[in-house]
């Protein structure tokens, strides 16, 4: 009889990990996991194709029953074992996909309480110089959900690669950038720099960059002009907008009568689409030309004071917004002030936009902020409506639009 070769084996043991993650077996899979691996993939699968996708898939939909104990415990198991929370199956959904999907709203918030760890865990790592060890994860599962790149997005700089791409190089670093480029060129909303070297098209109800991503859409009026007030409770107040895009904020703004309203904008264009429609004459209006990330410095030295900040960038990622608060808004806002910024981070995924509003929230605590956050309902059919025609990519496609208030930590 031939022995079995260990590639054999290991599509053995990958099964029935696989299986005993369906049928929530707990000591099976205890003992399974001493050899092999919690994130093992099944080819030949579509939808169970990692353990977590079996273990979840199994509990069917909750009318039929809420998950039980055991795989309650089988979910856990296989995180505790290091199953990745946003690996994607041949129908690109995340475990996560799949609970909310199936109303398993238990196994939902364990995947949430997952990708909120995973998040913290790898930026802490980031910070320390350690991003290596996610880089290795990132490899080694291909199929993997990137957060959505929209407004707060993948802001990797050419110029000094991320981590994630100097594995990939193997060492190989001319080839890398020239893969880097490439990207960029094919996406410019993946590096700010790029984006704002880019080409913009404002066309009605749209401004699009050169990739034809959308930088910004007039769907999002109620949004800014909630934004608008709640931050600015009354007349009189000194106010600062970061991005001002299509304008559709700052012309929020303006109707709450400020007494200060500072735009901080970096693309040319936009500079001069401001000064077409007459911002730079407008009365208490104070254009400052450039990165936020140059001109705010200037503005604490300055000794400027705020009583409500708006932060909606573009190309930007979500560790862009992370020092922008930490940095900035704990510098130039008054006591009693009000922090917004723009929440779309992985808004074209619930279970990452779930993540990245807890992570924010996380963030926000530790720098020293409350968050108070109030649900706008996005119009109804906007997934899939005609408005995204000619956009690279709906950016947009969930329900509920989770607006934040930040103050001071009393
Ligand atoms: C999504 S739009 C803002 C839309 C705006 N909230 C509105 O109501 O129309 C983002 C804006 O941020 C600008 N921007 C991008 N990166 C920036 C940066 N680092 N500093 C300042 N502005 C930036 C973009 O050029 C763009 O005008």
């Amino acid at each position: 009889m031939p022995t079995q070769t260990s590639s054999e084996d290991d599509i053995l043991l990958a099964k029935r990990i696989i299986s005993a993650s369906e049928r929530h077996d707990l000591a099976a899979l205890t003992v399974l996991l001493k050899t092999g691996s919690a994130n093992v993939q099944d080819p030949t699968a579509t939808i169970a194709t990692s353990p977590l996708h079996a273990a979840i898939v199994a509990c069917g939909k909750v009318e039929d029953g809420k998950a039980g104990d055991d795989a309650v415990k089988t979910v856990e198991l296989l995180l505790q074992n290091g199953a990745i929370w946003n690996d994607l199956n041949k129908e690109d959904d995340t475990p996560g996909c799949i609970a909310l999907r199936l109303g398993q709203k238990k196994i939902y918030e364990i995947m949430i309480e997952a990708g909120v760890r995973a998040e913290l865990l790898f930026a802490k790592m980031e910070a320390l110089g350690l991003g290596q060890i996610k880089v290795d994860v990132d490899v080694e599962v291909d199929e993997q959900v990137e957060p959505a790149v929209e407004k707060e997005d993948s802001g990797d700089e050419v110029e000094e690669p991320s981590p994630k791409k100097q594995k990939i190089s193997n060492g190989e670093e001319p080839v890398l950038k020239e893969k880097i480029d490439e990207k960029v060129l094919d996406d410019v909303s993946l590096d700010n720099h790029a984006y704002l070297k880019s080409q913009l098209r404002y066309q009605p109800g749209i401004l699009l960059d050169s990739s034809d991503n959308a930088v910004m859409m007039d769907w999002e009026t109620q949004i800014m002009q909630r934004h608008a007030t709640t931050l600015i409770p009354r007349s009189g107040l000194r106010v600062m907008n970061v991005g001002h895009g299509m304008g559709i904020v700052d012309t929020a703004i303006q109707t709450h009568d400020p007494a200060e309203h500072h735009i901080v904008e970096a693309h040319p264009q936009v500079h001069q689409r401001l000064r077409e429609q007459g911002w730079y004459d407008k009365p208490n209006v104070r254009i400052h030309e450039g990165r936020w990330q140059d001109v705010l410095p200037k503005l604490v030295a300055e000794g400027v004071v705020l009583d409500a900040i708006y932060y909606d960038t573009f190309a930007e990622d979500y560790a862009a917004l992370r020092d922008f608060f930490s940095d900035y808004v704990v510098q130039l806002l008054a006591p009693d002030g009000r922090f917004g910024w723009y929440n779309g981070l992985g808004a074209d995924r619930q279970i990452c936009y779930d993540v990245y509003t807890k992570v924010a929230e996380m963030d926000l605590y530790e720098a020293g902020f409350d968050t108070e956050w109030e649900d706008i309902e996005v119009p109804a059919g906007l997934h899939g409506s005609h408005q995204w025609k000619g956009t690279r990519r709906p950016y947009w496609t969930i329900d509920v639009y989770r607006l934040p208030v930040n103050t001071f930590i009393k």
